[in-house]
């Protein structure tokens, strides 16, 4: 389905951003995990985690919905799970595929994991090697995509130095850490977002962390206690609101609770250094997340360079900063992000192909990308979404700017993440 961009004047509003996909994923699979009733509140009601929480049904565990957003998991324990009559299907999901992987190789029974095409297309190998270290018995096609087919068996823990900053691999290793014999100890290159860790923790898992380095030791047997969660409004979802009242003239917007984890929060930094008015306040912690409320009105920014260890904390919202550096004065330079071209669609293609239609000056490289700005968009194209939510929502807010509107191919993908993005947007646009 393709989808019209609209322009606006100005932006006004205070707006609510549905929950964290990310804690969304893991608020399932751990109260799933756990050992009683746990309440999920704030739950993303997005492709992506519907398709983890009916997994987990399929997997035997009993999942209710009280009203929308907040739901009841009733724990079947660690070793409560049951096989699965069907394929698990992860729908557009790395995250699903990933972190499912780690944890059914774990399990005693036979599971069949698949996705849609563009996940089929993913790499798999990066969390298959490991887990074939700690003993995970996995047939992929080519020995690297999905659909896998998993016959779990006993697992022993390794040292691993993840090869890539991957909050997924990552994740999955210690899901598959949880049934392992002996220690797991893991080493990230770079720091990648750490709500397993903090999840974990919350469900009564002790973990050792040491900078990079985190140890699941093991003595005696674990258990997970049942949780009350909140989950934060997902602040890679609010990026786009921060972004288009950024770029928009005459423009400010209240934002209400968006999760601020500082392995999440490099577009905050980013942004703050191109000169962007920005106020993050109220800041608090639930369920051993921070979060805040953010005010952010129209701005004028500057060119950045965008590299390095930052990278995997503002790895979603780099489409994104794209579309801000076209509206920046100076040469934006985007680099060490070749991982944006395994993701969902590749982004560095999908968003230079996309820019330059619209008239911007982009360089595509290998790993990133340079842009000049600021430069006025054009519209009256047809632009490739390459059925990625994010890229969709990153040209949805370039249309707001733009000189005629323009068209976005497969923009149904932003219910992957963000249902509601189009409505909300429309309804702080004002007509003036
Ligand atoms: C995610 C981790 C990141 C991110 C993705 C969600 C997660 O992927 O891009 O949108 O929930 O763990 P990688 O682990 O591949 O970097």
């Amino acid at each position: 389905m393709s989808f019209e961009t609209f322009q606006a004047k100005s932006l006004r509003g205070e707006i609510t951003i549905p929950g964290d996909k990310s804690i969304s994923h893991r608020a399932i699979i751990l109260s799933s995990l756990a050992e009683g009733n746990s309440y999920i509140k704030g739950f993303l009601e997005s492709d992506d985690c519907l398709h983890t929480l009916k997994i987990f049904q399929d997997l035997g565990v009993e999942i209710s919905r009280i009203e929308p957003g907040y739901y009841k998991v009733e724990g079947v324990g660690l070793n409560g799970l049951r096989e699965a009559r069907n394929v698990l299907y992860c729908g557009n999901s790395g995250t699903t595929a990933r972190l499912l992987a780690g944890l059914l190789s774990a399990q005693n029974f036979y599971s069949v994991l698949t996705g849609d095409n563009s996940l089929n297309g993913r790499p798999m190998d990066r969390i298959i090697n490991p887990l074939e270290k700690m003993g995970a018995r996995i047939w992929s096609r080519e020995n690297k995509y999905l659909p896998l087919s998993i016959m779990g068996s006993p697992l022993k823990g390794i040292n691993y130095e993840l090869p890539v900053a991957s909050a997924q691999l990552k994740s999955a290793l210690l899901l598959a850490g949880l049934y392992a014999q002996g220690d797991l100890k893991i080493v990230e290159p770079e720091y990648s977002r750490d709500h397993t860790e903090r999840m974990l923790q919350a469900f009564g898992v002790e973990l050792e962390i040491d900078g990079k380095e985190i140890t699941l030791r093991k003595r005696g047997t674990l258990k997970l206690d049942a949780q009350e969660i909140e989950v934060p409004g997902d602040l890679s979802s609010a990026a786009f609101f921060i972004a288009a009242a950024l770029i928009t003239p005459d423009s400010e917007i209240l934002i209400r609770n968006v999760g601020i984890n500082p392995t999440r929060d490099g577009f905050l930094k980013v942004i703050q250094e191109m000169g962007a008015s920005i106020e993050i306040f109220n800041i608090r912690e639930y369920a051993g997340e921070p979060l805040a409320d953010i005010w952010v009105m129209s701005s004028n920014l500057k060119a950045v360079s965008i590299e390095g260890d930052i990278i995997p904390l503002l790895i979603d919202e780099l489409p994104l900063l794209a579309i801000l550096a076209t509206q920046a004065e100076g040469r934006t330079v985007i680099r060490d992000a070749a991982e944006l071209r395994v993701k969902e669609s590749d982004r560095i293609t999908a968003t230079v192909e996309g820019l330059r239609k619209l008239g911007a000056r982009v360089e595509e490289l290998a790993d990133g990308m340079v842009i000049e700005g600021p430069v006025r968009l054009q519209g009256g194209v047809e632009i490739d979404s390459y059925y990625d939510h994010r890229i969709a929502m990153s040209f949805m807010v370039a249309g707001l700017v733009s000189q005629e509107s323009f068209r976005i191919k497969e923009a149904e993908a932003v219910k992957i993440s963000f249902p509601e993005f189009s409505t909300i947007l429309k309804n702080c646009v004002k007509a003036n």
